[in-house]
């Protein structure tokens, strides 16, 4: 069967944006940035971008060209198995976030609605956790289902699952044709009108006021690097798989630029964007911008229903606008996450696509009802909290390591991206990959175990957000395992005979 693929390379390139632009640009960037140094954080943040972000997109981005398959099967294809399990680790690190993203866009959905009359009242923190999230019960109970959740919930898998049901070209490069250009215009809208507000200014002082002194703490620097890879959506198998349904024909190394600078450009946006709105809103209150800048569920789920409560003048629409945005933003990266694993298990078990949706997808709609529950929002901070900590940036590592050192691909993977694009790789490519990547993650991976591994055993710090050991060993350890362990077992089964063999894409 003729593999999918793209209809333009517009399509492919808004596709990876619509990837890499997700919540995690909203709410995520603005507060790193601000805590991390603020204006002084972009030295970090380019550093991290230009030796390790790019670098690593141009990598997935050329591996996928040249394999052809999802994740897996285009590890396999270049080692064996003995890189395929590194596909498999990236594509349950990938289901697993999925889990519990879609029940965050469901979230941003309901408030949409919300925004409208301003559902949340006056004490917008009380009202989600007390009055939408019913979150009545201890860390590792699930309580019963929440249906002013799980209905949104529904719909944003009936959505992902309907957009992946239509394949490549007419499902999921249509939806990102149609949603990021949305996106953008809906969010320049918010932006704009953020920044006219009294006090806006006030708050993007405290956004770029540069702090040098931060930037020698080199926690700032494993901050730039771990936004980074978690913005761009490397290292989760994405990025491999959507470089996999490129045409012969086409440019790597410009598109993977021209990707890294949309995300980051949007990121700066969302960060004036969200620090104007804070500054408005300290201002209106008599407080400092500190006392109220946050990022996550906080950030946009209690301060910015607050921040819509003062507004002056339609104020509905503005705070519907918001979080459209952060609805469209998700799930352009839910459908990106999802197609991982469609991908991966469809040529694995060579099950036709729709079967792979149903299964997969099926499976993950499941699964993130447990996030749905009143215990869910427990659920859902332990598992992003251990993946994050324990997927993302290892797989990082282990992908340049077992790349560039162990089976040393990386001569071959930069002629084949110079064969096919305009900007040529040069050393800079491999000194990046190989040497500075590997040191830095590698510094971030032995600082977050160390870390970790003391909460587990220390009584007196406590674990993460102060769960109990049973709950973070079962809740978290365990899941951020799992996604090796079912990595590993998934290698040992043999590649349907369809895709065992292949002819390279020169
Ligand atoms: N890059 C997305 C963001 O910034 C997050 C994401 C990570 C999406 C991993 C999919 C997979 O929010």
């Amino acid at each position: 069967m003729e593999r999918s693929q793209w209809g333009t390379r517009a399509g492919f390139i808004m596709a990876a944006v619509g990837s890499a632009v997700g919540l995690g640009n909203i709410w995520r960037f603005p507060y790193v940035a601000y805590e991390n140094g603020g204006g002084a954080f972009f030295i970090p943040y380019l550093f991290a971008l230009l030796t390790a972000g790019i670098p690593i997109l141009i990598l997935e981005f050329t591996i996928g060209h040249k394999f052809r398959g999802s994740a897996p099967l285009s590890f396999f294809r270049m080692g064996g198995k003995k890189l395929e399990w590194l596909g498999w680790w990236a594509v349950f690190v990938s289901f697993i976030i999925s889990c519990y993203y879609a029940v965050i866009i469901a979230w941003a959905m309901r408030y949409t609605i919300f925004s409208f009359n301003q559902a949340w009242g006056t004490d917008t923190e009380a009202f989600l956790f007390n009055d939408f999230l019913n979150l009545t019960v201890q860390p590792g109970q699930t309580g019963g289902i929440v249906w002013g959740v799980f209905i949104p919930l529904a719909i944003v898998w009936i959505i992902t699952l309907g957009i992946l049901l239509a394949g490549v070209k007419k499902g999921i490069e249509l939806a990102n044709r149609i949603f990021i250009p949305t996106l953008v215009v809906i969010f320049l809208i918010v932006v704009i009108r953020a920044l006219t507000l009294d006090g806006a200014a006030m708050g993007l002082d405290a956004f770029f006021k540069p702090n040098f002194e931060a930037i020698m703490d080199p926690s700032v620097w494993v901050a730039a690097y771990g936004h980074i890879f978690f913005s761009l959506s490397v290292a989760f198998a994405i990025m491999i798989t959507y470089a996999s349904y490129l045409p012969k024909k086409s440019d790597i190394t410009n598109n993977a630029f021209i990707t890294g600078f949309a995300n980051s450009a949007f990121e700066l946006l969302a960060g004036i964007g969200v620090f104007a709105a804070l500054g408005f809103m300290a201002s209106q209150q008599g407080v400092a911008v500190a006392d109220v800048a946050s990022a996550g569920v906080g950030l946009a789920f209690v301060v910015f229903p607050q921040i819509i409560n003062e507004f002056p003048g339609f104020n509905g629409l503005f705070g519907a606008l918001f979080f459209l945005s952060l609805t469209l933003a998700g799930l352009t990266s839910l459908i990106s996450i999802t197609e991982t694993y469609v991908a991966g298990i469809s040529e694995k078990f060579g099950i036709t696509r729709n079967k792979a949706v149903a299964f997969g997808g099926g499976l993950a709609a499941l699964i993130s009802i447990l996030f749905a529950t009143q215990g869910g929002l427990f659920f859902l901070d332990l598992a992003d909290y251990y993946i994050n900590q324990f997927g993302v940036a290892a797989i990082g590592l282990v992908e340049v390591v077992l790349v560039v050192w162990v089976f040393r691909k990386a001569n071959l993977l930069q002629s084949h991206a110079n064969g096919i694009s305009d900007i040529h790789l040069g050393g800079w490519w491999k000194f990046c990959l190989g040497v500075i990547t590997p040191i830095v993650l590698g510094y971030m991976m032995f600082g977050l175990l160390r870390l970790n591994i003391l909460k587990q055993f220390d009584t007196e710090t406590g674990n993460y957000e102060g769960y109990s050991n049973m709950f973070t060993l079962f809740g978290g350890v365990s899941v951020a395992l799992a996604a090796i362990v079912l990595g590993i077992l998934f290698t040992l089964g043999k590649w349907h005979k369809d895709h065992a063999q292949f002819e390279e894409n020169k």
